[in-house]
């Protein structure tokens, strides 16, 4: 069978990572610079995948690498065994030093799962522990060049204190240690960093990761096209024109082109009927179930948007949605990445739900 040349299930393998070289080069730059680096961007914008990449050729130069993967952590013992995990699995000349400089504090690093599962009164205190793994990172980081980046970074807001300790551990290490911040909740992370009240506030450098490129685009579906024997004619800009640049959908919208394209043939017009059809048959159901987890107002919001309405005029009246409740969720939903400001219009951030949601709420003819 033949391989998808767009894969877009999960974090991508680095070689896979395509049309971010400028985005990558930054981050390399402001890494070996050791300037602090928060990225930012909607859910599925590739930020997992550029760090990924990032990571990787860093460590292929040498340097040592830990990825704290902090999504939905819950409680300070979760967040204990996300350190646990991360540090047991560095990569490079880091790694070894870690399990040797855990080991004199009497931690077996990688196995903190089975030390957490002991009875009650035989389980080690999650705050110590955590402390420990911290200073542990620190203590090794700051030995050997290595860059630790923090995805889902969010995610440690759910546990109180733990950012400030965090902070604490490492604010005096900012010079040494190359580090990167990721999150998919663009005002959270924007708040974490630039809030006075906040533990981290002015420690990082905001970089917000944007859709592909109309260039982009044309060169990642042409390639993938012309790399498996394909012509993708004017595809990429049919596929542009539907998903504006945002990269899961690019490339879920070229994986379905593509299989509709049998080998050795160029992309018609009547491909796109076909593909289009299929892409909305096989997202139909996960738009539904996403829409469905909104509240009352939000989905509103979400029908007015799609639908090219004003968010405070008739249209929205008929809702039933009051100017204040409108005005609510629009700012909901932006805080938590699905919809975007541009130029002061809000914005549907996922091309394929507001696809959906114009057509389950289209009027009837
Ligand atoms: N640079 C890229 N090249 C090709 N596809 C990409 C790229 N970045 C993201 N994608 C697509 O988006 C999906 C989600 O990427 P991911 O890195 O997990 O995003 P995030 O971490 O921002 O949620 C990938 O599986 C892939 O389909
Ligand atoms: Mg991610």
């Amino acid at each position: 069978m033949e391989i998808s040349p767009f894969p877009h299930q999960g974090p991508l393998e680095p070689d896979q990572v395509k049309g971010r070289d400028d985005l990558i080069a930054e981050l390399t730059e402001r890494i070996t610079q050791r300037r602090v680096t928060a990225l930012l961007g909607p859910r599925r914008f590739g930020k997992t995948s550029a760090l990924t990449r990032v990571a990787d050729d860093m460590s292929k130069a040498g340097a040592s690498v830990v990825w704290v993967d902090l999504y939905e952590v819950t409680s300070t013992a979760d967040l204990a065994r996300r350190f646990d995990t991360a540090l047991a699995a560095a990569r490079g000349p880091l790694r070894s030093r870690l399990t040797d400089l855990a080991a004199t504090v009497g931690l077996n690093l990688g196995f903190l799962r089975a030390e957490f599962s002991r009875r009650r009164d035989d389980r080690p205190d999650p705050d110590a522990v955590l402390a420990t793994l911290v200073d542990t990172l620190v203590a090794g980081a700051t030995g050997t060049p290595t860059v630790v980046m923090f995805d889902e970074f969010p995610g440690i807001d759910r546990v109180v204190g733990a950012a400030g300790l965090l902070r604490t551990k490492l604010q005096h290490h900012f010079q040494e240690i190359g580090l990167v911040f990721a999150g998919s909740q663009p005002s959270l992370m924007r708040a974490m960093f630039s809030e006075r009240a906040r533990p981290f506030y002015a420690q990082a450098d905001l970089v917000a990761i944007t859709p592909f490129t109309v260039a982009a685009v044309h060169e990642i579906v042409a390639d993938g096209f012309e790399s498996t024997g394909r012509d993708p004619a004017e595809l990429p800009g049919a596929i542009f024109a539907l998903a504006g640049g945002h990269p899961y959908r690019t490339m879920q919208a070229a994986d379905v082109a593509w299989r509709a394209t049998g080998p050795g043939a160029a992309y018609h017009r009547q491909t796109w009927a076909t593909a289009l059809a299929t892409l909305r048959a096989e997202t139909d159901l996960a738009n539904e179930a996403i829409f469905s987890g909104f509240a009352t107002s939000e989905k509103a919001v979400l029908r007015l948007l799609a639908g090219g309405e004003s968010l405070f005029g008739t249209a929205a009246e008929l809702l039933g949605v009051s100017s204040g409740s409108a005005q609510n969720a629009r700012d909901n939903l932006v805080a938590s990445g699905d919809l975007t400001v541009t130029d002061d219009r809000p914005r549907v951030v996922d091309p394929l739900l507001a696809d959906w949601v114009k057509r389950r709420f289209a009027a009837p003819a």
